[in-house]
């Protein structure tokens, strides 16, 4: 990339949305061939359309005969093949578009490229269309598994080439057991609740500051701390503040489920889609010691991925909160804080070298030591600081890259995760694969790590 500038818009993206009345998705289906990927993609298209929406569906046959005509079906074309669609669909997105992608697209890491060039400007949701493969085989719409068994077409995806399903797609349908409106109501819903997601986040941005006021209360006027069984503390506030979010969103979206760290596990939670992830009092050592830096965490996890969240630090009267396609942000929060306000839009920093690197003030193990010592060239200054503020400061560019190896659960991670994704960062688990949520089990056993971007993944 030599001698090239980015040239930024006036017009925000921010300001196309508005004048769009939308914000730009990209609904990406994928599946093997005959698995009803178009059908589905149409059917769906025709009812965002009755709604309103304004979409377009680029499709792999379709574009094959165009942008992909110099395109074959070899790994590496189609890698291209991929990486051509999803910039297309990214550029579609940011221009406010509702955009259905049907594309085979049959290895997770072309899917997990194609969710990297979207997301930093859309929602990008992934629907596997799944159906096995002798149904597929008998629907043959285009006689093609016949000639693949005959042998007369090479490279065919789930017959002579393979096909990896999504493990956690975020939505599911079986094409062999619903039918084709059954699943473009659940795909239209999905987008929907997207679209829709201003309530759902001042929920619980604002459902986060009213327990960190339960607690400053607490935390005011001194309170006394009990041990539980694995020895970590808890006080009055801790508790005050989970009664209060469990019973707040319990009334408010009585459809989900809840994790919260302090409330009995209820594993029904593992049928829902949709599960609030929280820590009502995130950093309890902090509010011990009393130096502020503690936090409540709100977080949404649906379908085991985090797609947004709240993060409260009662003591400054900061919130940071996030949405899935619509950014990440950050306030005080001091009267009613107006939910998805441009002007108040952060993103991480694009520093790769004199980075601030964050270290927890609870846990300073040997391989933080390590990892710190082996990158000392890049890192300007090493700040330690308490709970969810870590993911939230390189949310914000304030820090450029936490390394946590030691173990952590569900509640810790997940709201400040989707802050520093929204923001444009990269949250991933230390082996390096996606930290997933909504799981049997809450703990966290491969460590994380946050960064501003990629270039700052590093490994001991
Ligand atoms: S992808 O694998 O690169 O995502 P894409 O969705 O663009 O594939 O194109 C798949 C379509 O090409 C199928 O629906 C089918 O009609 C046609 N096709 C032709 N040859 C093959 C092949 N070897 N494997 C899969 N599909 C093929």
């Amino acid at each position: 990339m030599k001698n090239i500038t980015y040239h930024k818009s006036v017009i925000t993206q921010d300001r196309r949305a508005e004048l769009m009345g939308q914000h730009g998705c990209v609904l990406w289906f994928t599946g093997l061939s005959g698995s009803g990927k178009s059908t589905v993609a149409c059917e769906t298209e025709k009812m965002l359309y009755a709604a309103g929406i304004k979409t377009f569906i680029l499709d792999g046959d379709n574009l094959r005969f165009g942008l992909n005509s110099d395109l074959g079906f070899s790994e590496e074309d189609r890698n291209e093949n991929i990486r051509r669609i999803a910039e297309t669909a990214s550029l579609m997105a940011r221009a406010g578009l509702t955009v259905l992608v049907s594309a085979i697209s049959p290895k997770e890491n072309q899917r997990e490229n194609a969710r990297k060039i979207i997301s930093p400007y859309a929602a990008f949701v992934e629907i596997y269309v799944d159906a096995p493969l002798d149904v597929c085989a008998k629907r043959d719409p285009k006689g093609l598994y016949k000639k693949a068994a005959a042998g007369e077409i090479k490279e065919f995806t789930g017959v002579s080439s393979p096909y990896e399903a999504p493990e956690y797609p975020d939505i599911l349908l079986k094409t062999d057991e619903m039918t084709v409106e059954e699943c473009a109501k659940k795909v239209f819903a999905y987008h929907d609740f997207l679209q829709n997601a201003d309530h759902v986040t001042e929920v619980m941005v604002n459902t986060a500051v009213e327990a960190g006021k339960r607690i400053l209360e607490i935390y005011n006027t001194g309170f006394s701390v009990e041990y539980k069984s694995d020895s970590s503390p808890l006080t009055d506030a801790d508790k005050a503040a989970d009664r209060y979010i469990n019973e707040t969103l319990a009334k408010e979206f009585p459809d989900f489920a809840r994790l919260s760290e302090e409330t009995a596990d209820n594993k029904k939670r593992l049928e829902n889609d949709c599960c609030f992830i929280i820590d009502p009092l995130d950093g309890t050592k902090e509010f011990v010691s009393r130096n502020g830096e503690f936090t409540v965490n709100i977080g949404l996890a649906h379908c085991g991925r985090a797609i947004g969240g709240a993060v409260y630090i009662p003591v400054t009267g900061e919130i940071y909160y996030a949405f899935n396609g619509r950014g990440a942000f950050a306030g005080k929060a001091d009267g009613s804080v107006k939910i998805f306000d441009p002007e108040t839009r952060i993103s991480v920093s694009d520093k790769t070298e004199k980075l601030t690197f964050l270290c927890s003030r609870s846990f300073l193990d040997e391989k933080t030591k390590a990892i710190a010592e082996k990158y000392k060239d890049r890192i300007e200054k090493t700040v330690q600081c308490g709970s969810s503020i870590k993911g939230c400061f390189i949310a914000e560019g304030k820090a450029d890259c936490y390394y946590r190896f030691a173990n952590s659960y569900e509640w810790d991670t997940c709201a400040m995760q989707a802050v520093a994704e929204c923001a444009g960062g990269v949250f991933l688990q230390c082996d390096l694969s996606p930290m997933r949520y909504n799981r049997k089990d809450t703990l966290n056993a491969k460590g994380f790590l946050i960064v501003n971007r990629k270039e700052n993944i590093w490994t001991i």
